[in-house]
């Protein structure tokens, strides 16, 4: 078979440290079958499926389902992420060592939709994650900080009368778990950024030499709380959309490396649980095959980045922080490739109903984006092409 790439840019197949396939529990909104699609189309050859099902992948039975449901699909390797602590309740570490030697092989720990709020336990996880040589990947948002807390801390949350989301709900506790990790040497990642002061701490921290990477989402690069304005749930998010200043400071703390990656936190949801109240709306976008345009938008016709910066943080060090030899590398002749082919000129409009995922959240609805994936390879073998999966 003969791809013609003239024009286009050939990059590493892009991994994803964050995504909500939502099986077990909520095959309603996504399987891994509709997830794997929506990923190849996105131009993805590996995503890391978070823990928050139902029931929780808090054990070797359920992480190895998702395994090997992953390969049956066989369109993007599905690495699940383990719960750091059983139930996601935070209150009992989970078996980590069962899950990091299971068929599995789980690399990341996460409590994503959670905290792990009590100290004690972080501390704990950290040092066992050492021994283990796993990544624990926080939440990174100290809940009794958010109690109620419906929009971004400010003054359109205090307009609308909601209960406003502090900044520091989130430096504080990326603050406090950054002394944790280098206190037990241990490897944290930190989920979702969303404000510019978290960048500050972040940057104070690997100053001081600590092992700790972080991830920010296409929509918090894009997308502020002026979206408020018109009480659409599709915009409601965890953690909320921030300001114009903060988006600005991701965007060059993402550009200088600050911020490691690009992570898309892709969260579907049901059409009951989007289409209802502000207060009663789930949070959470879709984003698997919107990320490579939102970070074109934001960062190459910005002039941020450069093909080669976008490589890096869509696929490089997603893989080097989620320990996948297999992928994020430049291609060695001979070696089957994961590759992702992408048309920089071309532009395409978003219509939820058309993407591959069960739910249609997408905050994107109806704009015109740039940056197409023409072509995606798992192992050398063609998973999307020109819009259809292979
Ligand atoms: C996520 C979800 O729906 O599972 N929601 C969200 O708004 N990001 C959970 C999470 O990432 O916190
Ligand atoms: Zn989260
Ligand atoms: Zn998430
Ligand atoms: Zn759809």
């Amino acid at each position: 078979e003969v791809i013609e790439a003239n024009g286009q840019v050939l990059l590493p197949g892009f991994v994803d440290l964050h995504t909500h396939l939502r099986e077990p529990g909520r095959e309603d909104t996504e399987t891994i079958d509709t997830g794997s699609a929506a990923a190849a189309l996105g131009g993805y050859t590996a995503v890391f499926a978070m823990a928050n099902t139902d029931p929780v992948a808090d054990n070797a039975v359920i992480v190895d389902h998702v395994w090997r449901r992953g390969q049956e699909v066989g369109l993007v390797d599905v690495h699940p992420v383990g719960a750091v602590t059983v139930g996601l309740k935070g209150e009992k570490l989970a078996e980590l060592g069962t899950m990091a030697n299971s068929q599995a092989r789980v690399k990341v720990f996460s409590d994503d939709g959670l905290c792990v709020a009590d100290p004690l336990l972080m501390r704990r996880a950290l040092e066992y994650s050492t021994a283990l040589d796993v990544v624990i990947a926080q939440h990174a948002e100290e809940p009794r900080l958010t109690v109620g807390a419906q929009a971004h801390e400010g003054e359109r949350a205090a307009r609308l009368g909601y209960t406003g989301w502090p900044a520091a709900a989130e430096e504080s506790i990326v603050a406090r778990d950054c002394l944790l990790a280098l206190h037990a040497n241990a490897r944290l990642h930190v989920c979702h950024v969303s404000t510019s002061g978290t960048a500050d701490v972040l940057r104070w921290a690997k100053d001081r030499g600590t092992k700790v990477s972080a991830e920010v989402t296409p929509h918090h690069l894009l997308l502020t709380d002026e979206r408020l304005a018109t009480y659409d749930p599709v915009n409601k998010v965890n953690p909320p959309l921030r300001t114009e200043s903060d988006a600005e400071k991701l965007r060059a703390a993402l550009a200088e490396g600050v911020i490691d990656c690009v992570a898309t936190d892709h969260a579907p949801h049901a059409v009951q649980d989007k289409d209802t109240e502000w207060t009663a709306a789930r949070p959470g976008m879709l984003g698997l095959q919107t990320a490579l345009s939102i970070v074109t938008e934001t960062m190459v016709r910005t002039g941020l980045l450069d093909w080669r910066g976008v490589a890096r943080v869509l696929s490089e060090r997603p893989a080097e922080i989620g320990n996948l030899a297999d992928q994020g590398r430049p291609i060695a002749v001979g070696e089957p490739a994961n590759l992702a082919l992408v048309d920089p000129d071309a532009e395409w409009t978003v219509r939820g109903a058309e993407l591959a995922s069960i739910a249609a959240n997408t905050p994107y609805e109806g704009m015109r984006l740039p940056g197409v994936v023409t072509a995606t390879l798992l192992r050398g073998r063609t998973t999307a092409r020109d819009g259809k999966i292979c």
